[in-house]
């Protein structure tokens, strides 16, 4: 969303390993911890925050399992063993991503590959880390439906891997307790590569008519609402709805194209952004009765929390 002010500490480990070290040292340092992903879903106040933040932004390997061996190398994080049992990898559509992989590499990597399942996601600009801590998704389906397992650092600073079968992914929201993303297996569905881009280029057209993609932004402000409570209306249609499609404050606008999408025009700060979805939530909750729940992550400040 290009707002938003600074941090004390900014820690940018390059492996699983480093991401552990910097976590245990940002603990014993006492001062609150933020982890940022690819920061596209996160708004950030204005100002200095006197905290740690951890950028899993630098770790950004993907691998295939070794043909031949029963080796996944690169989830091989120091005393956790990330191995698995590989049957052929000929038949083995499996892909290993660390959190730091952005959602377009890791789709253009299926695309190359010929593994369906990830399509939807090529026009989500976050990380594998955020995107599943939100189990970020469309219409289409989610990040979580073809993961194998996710390996966690737990807030005691251990590894753990979740397997599919024991996590509890629901709408927006990964249910990592407190868990940081290391990196995730995912088990794929082989597919000619023509049609895996022709998937691809579909999501996409479909994402730039409705959406505005090419403007600064942080994805959808609120979650959809429990379409009992709305009429089935979505939270971009109530938006709508309550004619605020193109109301500003200063820089920040409410998208004339989309409802549920705040734009930076340019100057906008990180006050006026909050301002703005306060008062569309405010104005929603007036007219309808529904009271719209952020989807975006809202950093505030010390003074704010
Ligand atoms: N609509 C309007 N006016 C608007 C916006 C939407 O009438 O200003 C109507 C649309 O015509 C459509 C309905 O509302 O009938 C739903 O809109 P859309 O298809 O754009 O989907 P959405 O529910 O708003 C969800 C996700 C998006 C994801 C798309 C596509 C949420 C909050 N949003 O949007 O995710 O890209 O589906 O799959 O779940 C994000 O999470 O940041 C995000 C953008």
């Amino acid at each position: 969303m290009r707002v938003g002010g600074s941090v004390r500490w900014l820690l940018e480990p390059t492996s699983p390993d480093e991401l552990r070290g910097a976590y245990l040292a940002a603990l014993e340092s006492g001062l609150p911890i933020r982890f940022l992903g690819g920061g596209a879903n996160i708004v950030a106040a204005d100002g200095t925050w006197n905290g740690v933040v951890i950028s899993s932004a630098q770790m950004r390997r993907i691998f295939r399992p070794l043909p031949g061996t029963s080796d996944t190398e690169g989830m091989d994080a120091g005393d956790a063993d990330f191995r698995m049992a590989m049957p052929e990898p000929a038949y083995d559509p499996r892909l290993i991503a660390w959190a730091g992989c952005t959602l377009p590499a890791l789709v253009r990597t299926t695309k190359g590959l010929g593994y369906s399942g990830l399509e939807g996601l090529m026009g989500v600009p976050g990380h594998v880390g955020g995107g599943i801590a939100m189990n970020a998704g469309g219409s289409w389906g989610d990040i979580w439906d073809h993961i194998e397992f996710v390996r966690l650092l737990n807030p005691e600073g251990e590894f753990v891997d979740v397997p599919r079968a024991a996590a509890h992914p629901t709408y927006r929201n990964g249910n990592l307790n407190g868990g940081l993303v290391v990196g995730a297996v995912w088990k794929l569905e082989p597919a000619p590569k023509l049609v895996v881009e022709a998937r691809i280029r579909e999501y996409l057209l479909h994402k730039q008519k409705v959406q505005p993609v090419t403007q600064w932004s942080a994805g959808c402000v609120f979650k959809n609402p429990d379409p009992e409570r709305s009429e089935g209306r979505s939270a971009g249609k109530l938006v709508d709805d309550v004619g605020l499609k193109g109301f500003a404050i200063g820089d920040a606008q409410v998208s004339p194209l989309h409802g549920n999408f705040i734009v930076n025009l340019g100057k906008a700060s990180a006050s006026q952004v909050f301002e703005l979805m306060d008062q569309v939530q405010d104005r929603v909750a007036q007219a309808t009765g529904v009271e719209l729940e952020f989807e975006v992550k809202r950093w505030l400040a010390q003074s704010q929390q």
